[in-house]
């Protein structure tokens, strides 16, 4: 029903076009039909006997289109072809018209529910991506949508082809012969016997074969991003192993899809071909007893023969319909989840903000099941301020980031920006005041000036950009390699930025925070990877540059977070310590501890 719905809407929504591609289906089945007529005529006129005009429907129906002197004259078979071959040329046009249309509005159908899709994609809050399968995701923008489009496109073209054809060639074969009609009809019989059989077995096998793919891809999908991996635990054999069983089941089906179609068309050949003997023999026996001219004997067979696509086209068309149903019913599914409240634009705009960060008694627990990853959290981060937060993994450090960036809401208490509920901006343009250094800084495989120029490029700052990209990343301290790079700042990027190592990573994605502009700076367990002289470097660099700019920095080394006017210590979600270093240091806390421990190890170094 729903699919059926959809299919309206489609064509409501393209009506024009669609009013063209079915005229002319129409007009393309009637000359189909007419075609036959005209043969018939020739023949007869040629064959001995010559005809009558008293032919029937069929005869009475072509000859009423030639006037009657010509009807004698032996140019008449000439002119009978003639008439074939302009028909067929006008066949051509139509087919071509018919195609042309409908095939288009399936197209645009293709496109525009990729164009939503897409589009409700990106509103998913950022939980959905944590749970749904990247490779499902592709195989719904691309197979799903595959299926609909045949559905829409040549599905409905062939189907309404032989809604016209099939019933028109029944209709002229009775008033040519009404005995060999039903002949003829007996093969049909078990045709239809044949596809009653066969095609919920094609349909079956094709379905399947069709999930197996979508498996096998997601799976290969995976293995070729985490390649590395793959490879440093020398899983190669074990994944070959795994796919070759996974394309196992994929081989079976397909080749059980392969035998029932093979078999199926010997039915449609066996069919047709024992149609054709009993119309020879028994049109012979007709045509001796004079009731049956040459000349119907050739339409006749003609047009049985369009009583068989018919049936072919429908077990083929059944099969579409039901693979689209389904994919159809996987799409929906899709845009029904309404998007996030935390990506719907709307809100308040500000033009500036003063970046005043506020949390009150925040709780956060991921999943109902889950326990909490944030107890009571609350603090108050003067505009300008640095917050550095210190805690073992797991303490639910990145967690709060992510609160700040609303990629997730909290499930009790509030987050206040300059006084005001971070639910009353305007998500995108919050964000737009933040920059943000993720913990695994993910780069995008585009050059090292787009991947630093995100932000600037989407606010088109424009002919500024450049001084803005290169003065971000010298505060970052990355220029020196930058411009060591055959390419410099054009220098394109691998897929997640491979060619860089997890330090120079972690440096482009602090200067891709810094050339945002921001008035808030979220840095989370961003320098890891760089050696502890460049991270002072860096921290320096960040400490006049960032003077007016609120400051989040997550760390677990205490030296990243020691200049910092308030340090927080998070343990199991709870901040158990906070104060400024000198502080934590003579408390004998977890901090002090940590201190200890840590200048130790450099020291050992
Ligand atoms: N997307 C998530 N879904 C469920 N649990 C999560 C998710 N992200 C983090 N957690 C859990 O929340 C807790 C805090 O995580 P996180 O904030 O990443 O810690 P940290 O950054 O301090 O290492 C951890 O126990 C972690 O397992
Ligand atoms: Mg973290």
């Amino acid at each position: 029903m729903r699919t059926l719905r959809f299919i309206i809407e489609q064509y409501k929504a393209n009506l024009g076009w669609f009013a063209i591609g079915m005229v002319t289906l129409i007009l393309g089945s009637l000359v189909q039909t007419i075609i036959p007529i005209y043969i018939k005529l020739s023949v007869d006129a040629a064959s001995p006997q010559g005809f009558n005009t008293d032919e029937g429907l069929a005869g009475r129906l072509a000859l009423s289109a030639l006037p009657v002197e010509m009807r004698q004259d032996m140019n008449f078979v000439l002119t009978c072809l003639g008439v074939v071959v302009a028909l067929s040329l006008l066949l051509g046009v139509f087919t071509f018209m018919k195609r042309f249309y409908l095939i288009r509005i399936s197209r645009r159908t293709e496109y525009n529910l990729k164009k939503k899709m897409y589009a409700h994609l990106q509103n998913q809050p950022a939980r959905w991506f944590d749970t749904t399968r990247s490779g499902g995701i592709m195989s719904l923008m691309t197979s799903d949508v595959e299926a609909v489009r045949m559905m829409i496109g040549p599905a409905v073209m062939y189907i309404g082809g032989t809604m016209f054809l099939f019933p028109a060639s029944l209709l002229i074969m009775f008033s040519l012969n009404t005995l060999l009609t039903w002949l003829a009809l007996i093969p049909l019989v078990g045709l239809t016997a044949a596809t009653i059989w066969f095609n919920p077995r094609v349909r079956k096998y094709s379905l399947r074969s069709q999930e197996d793919l979508e498996q096998l891809s997601a799976r290969a999908q995976e293995n070729f991003a985490g390649a590395r991996v793959v490879k440093a635990f020398s899983r190669e054999e074990f994944e070959i192993k795994e796919l070759q069983d996974h394309g196992e089941t994929y081989l079976a089906n397909k080749l059980g899809q392969a035998r029932n179609q093979a078999m199926f068309q010997s039915c449609i050949w066996g069919f047709s071909g024992l149609g054709v003997l009993i119309i020879l023999y028994f049109g012979a026996v007709e045509i001796a007893g004079g009731r049956f001219t040459a000349g119907d004997f050739a339409a006749f067979i003609l047009y049985n023969l369009q009583l068989y696509w018919p049936m072919i086209a429908l077990g083929w068309v059944t099969m579409l319909f039901v693979r689209a149903s389904a994919s159809l019913k996987r799409i929906d599914r899709l845009i029904a989840t309404p998007p996030d409240a935390a990506q719907v634009p709307g809100g308040f705009v500000p033009q500036a903000i003063e970046g005043e960060i506020e949390f009150q008694s925040v709780k956060l627990r991921y999943a109902p099941d889950l326990p909490l990853a944030l107890e009571d959290v609350s603090f108050k981060l003067e505009p300008g301020r640095t917050l550095g937060i210190v805690g073992q993994v797991g303490s639910g450090k990145s967690t709060i980031a992510s609160l700040l960036l609303r990629l997730i809401a909290p499930t009790e208490g509030r987050i206040l920006i300059d006084a005001r509920p971070i639910e009353d901006y305007d998500p995108h343009k919050l964000r737009g005041f933040i920059g943000y250094v993720p913990q695994d800084s993910f780069l995008f495989s585009d050059t090292i000036a787009n991947n630093i120029g995100l932000a600037v490029r989407k606010a088109g700052i424009g002919n500024s950009s450049d001084a803005v990209i290169r003065n971000a990343v010298k505060v970052a301290e990355f220029e020196e390699e930058v411009l060591s790079l055959p390419g410099g700042y054009d220098t394109m990027l691998g897929e997640r930025g491979v060619n860089l190592s997890g330090g120079q990573k972690q440096r482009a994605a602090i200067a891709r925070a810094l050339a945002a502009t921001p008035t808030i700076l979220i840095l989370d367990d961003c320098l890891s990877a760089v050696d502890t002289d460049t991270e002072e470097r860096i921290l320096r660099n960040l400490k006049s540059e960032t003077r007016s700019i609120s400051t989040v920095i997550i760390a677990q080394r205490i030296s990243t977070v020691a200049h910092a006017d308030e340090i927080m210590v998070l343990d199991q979600g709870r901040i158990t310590e906070r104060g400024t270093d000198a502080e934590l240091r003579s408390g004998g806390g977890l901090y002090a501890d940590l201190a200890r421990r840590q200048q130790l190890a450099a020291e050992l170094a």
